[in-house]
């Protein structure tokens, strides 16, 4: 069979992005867009939705009530339980996770863990260590929640160094990083594929 038409034959792979930037002109926000764009235009087989975390309320177990959580908690549950995989665009916050990026990590790993087993990618738009540092702490925290994520390629986008890769929308401008997220994208895949063939 040619590569092309094996690819076809697989069923579509259902991504949910998440952020970890609520700012409207966000840099990473960004980055899923054009994700998306990216899909749409080139890679067959992949669909990728964002799953916006804003609506969370904080994390607190009092809020569980008969083994139920708060209607915006039991809805990105939901999103995440029915993805394929999750790819996380994320900027570094005092060299870690944004604290909206950890609370949706923390929603969706309670009873039952939703992330168990789901494979996952990272990139980052941030200051001059490209959120490096994030990524690591939440490949981390990866590990007792199951997630398994692609080790290659590493995307770390050091947002402020000139020439400026994002418009003031946030929008990625920059031609070689779109072709580095394609990468990424097409690594998930890979990964999502072979996870799939082993279970
Ligand atoms: C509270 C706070 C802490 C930050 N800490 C770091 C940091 O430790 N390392 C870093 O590279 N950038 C840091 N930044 C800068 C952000 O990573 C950077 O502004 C990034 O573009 C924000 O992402 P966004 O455009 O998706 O909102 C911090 C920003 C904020 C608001």
């Amino acid at each position: 069979m040619e590569a092309a038409q094996a690819l076809a034959a697989k069923p579509v792979i259902k991504v949910a992005a998440i952020c970890g930037s609520l700012r409207k002109a966000s840099f990473n926000r960004g980055l899923i867009r054009c994700a998306i764009e990216l899909c749409n235009e080139s890679i067959p087989g992949m669909k990728i939705e964002h799953v916006d975390i804003e609506p969370l309320p904080i994390i607190n177990p009092d809020l569980e009530i008969d083994s139920k959580y708060p209607p915006p908690v039991e809805a990105f549950r939901r999103k995440i339980l029915e993805a394929d995989s999750i790819l996380f665009a994320s900027p570094e916050y005092n060299y870690s996770i944004p604290a909206p990026l950890k609370n949706a990590v923390d929603w969706a790993s309670r009873p039952p863990n939703v992330w168990a087993d789901k494979p996952a990618a990272i990139v980052s738009a941030a200051g001059s260590a490209g959120g490096s540092r994030a990524q690591y702490h939440l490949r981390q925290v990866g590990v007792f929640l199951d997630l398994h994520f692609i080790n290659k390629p590493e995307l770390f986008i050091q947002a402020f160094q000139p020439p400026m890769k994002f418009d003031s929308d946030g929008n990625l401008i920059d031609p070689e990083t779109k072709e580095r997220l394609k990468r990424v994208l097409l690594s998930l895949q890979a990964f999502t594929h072979r996870l799939r063939h082993s279970s």
